[in-house]
């Protein structure tokens, strides 16, 4: 089901103006969510980044976070989903609104907003259990001088450039790097390695989104053990890491065995890996838990 400014459809009907700018100029900023026991995880991050995004673009978001919270709750309603085990996908989307065919903001009077509801899908189970390859792309990240990754934008050319590349080499995702040539992050994920226990992730100054699982597996790291920090990583450090993973939303903690042919570690998902996204997704279902408040 899809909300589009209030109003709950489904998604043959769930349309939009081609005068939209978001449509026309890809000016707009999205969230990804997902529930764990029927609780969009993460609310309260998720939503600043929606506005620290939308600021970033002079883009107004007119609504409040209650009020978000309650078109997210009354679309997985419709939808029948977010209960009976049946864990919701949510994406939010706000873009500048329709306007004349103009770059001037001041064209467009208000924001649209759509939340698309689906079920959520996880990763097939061989993902966890076996690992995934990945390869890495030509198409460099985003300068952050130019269209600023930090940004979750809905112009989203440069990371879909980048997936086709993965796509056609056979693999589960791409590896970018940034203008200088250091790793930065996939086209929908962030990326992590392993070497001597200790997990490590490129610093946020090398231009990548701030994922919010990302952030967590720090905490989550802090809480069973496992040192995570960032480090300025490159090709040499993936190609001798002793494992490596993909962290997001939907996909949790991906463990990586492969980039294009060669293989990482043992090529098999490693326990430091293992005890992170073990630890992950205890802490998720605690803190959705129906006793727990949400941060
Ligand atoms: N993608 N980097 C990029 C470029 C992303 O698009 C995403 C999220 C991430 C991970 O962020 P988080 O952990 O907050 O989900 C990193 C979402 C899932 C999407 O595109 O739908």
């Amino acid at each position: 089901m899809v909300n589009v400014n209030g109003r709950i459809v489904d998604r043959e009907h769930a349309v939009i103006s081609v005068f939209d700018h978001g449509f026309l100029y890809g000016e707009g900023v999205y969230e990804t969510l997902r529930t764990y026991n029927g609780e969009p995880f993460l609310f309260d991050r998720h939503m600043r980044r929606l506005r620290a995004s939308a600021s970033m673009l002079s883009l107004d978001v007119p609504l409040t976070d209650q009020e978000i919270d309650r078109r997210f709750r009354d679309t997985m309603r419709a939808a029948e989903l977010g209960s009976g085990g049946r864990e919701a996908y949510l994406r939010i989307l706000v873009t500048r609104g329709v306007g004349e065919l103009t770059y001037d903001p001041a064209a467009c009077a208000e924001p649209s907003i759509v939340i698309i509801v689906k079920e959520h899908v996880a990763p097939p189970a061989e993902a966890f259990e076996q690992g995934i390859t990945v390869a890495l792309v030509g198409i460099v990240r985003n300068h952050p001088g130019s269209v600023n990754p930090i940004i979750k934008s809905n112009n989203l050319l440069n990371n879909a450039l980048a997936a086709q590349e993965a796509v056609k080499r056979g693999a589960f995702e791409g590896v970018m790097r940034n203008y200088r040539g250091e790793l930065a992050e996939c086209t929908t994920s962030n990326i992590f390695i392993v070497k001597d226990g200790a997990a490590l992730t490129p610093p946020l100054d090398a231009g990548l989104l701030a994922g919010l699982t990302r952030e967590f597996v720090f905490e989550v790291g802090q809480q069973c053990g496992v040192t995570v920090r960032e480090q300025v990583l490159r090709d040499a450090d993936l190609f001798g890491a002793d494992e490596a993973f993909l962290t997001s939303t939907t996909r949790e903690l991906v463990p990586i065995v492969r980039v294009d042919d060669r293989t990482i570690g043992s090529g098999r998902p490693g326990p430091v890996t293992a005890k992170l996204l073990q630890a992950f997704r205890e802490h998720a279902k605690a803190l959705t838990s129906p006793r727990a408040s949400v941060s």
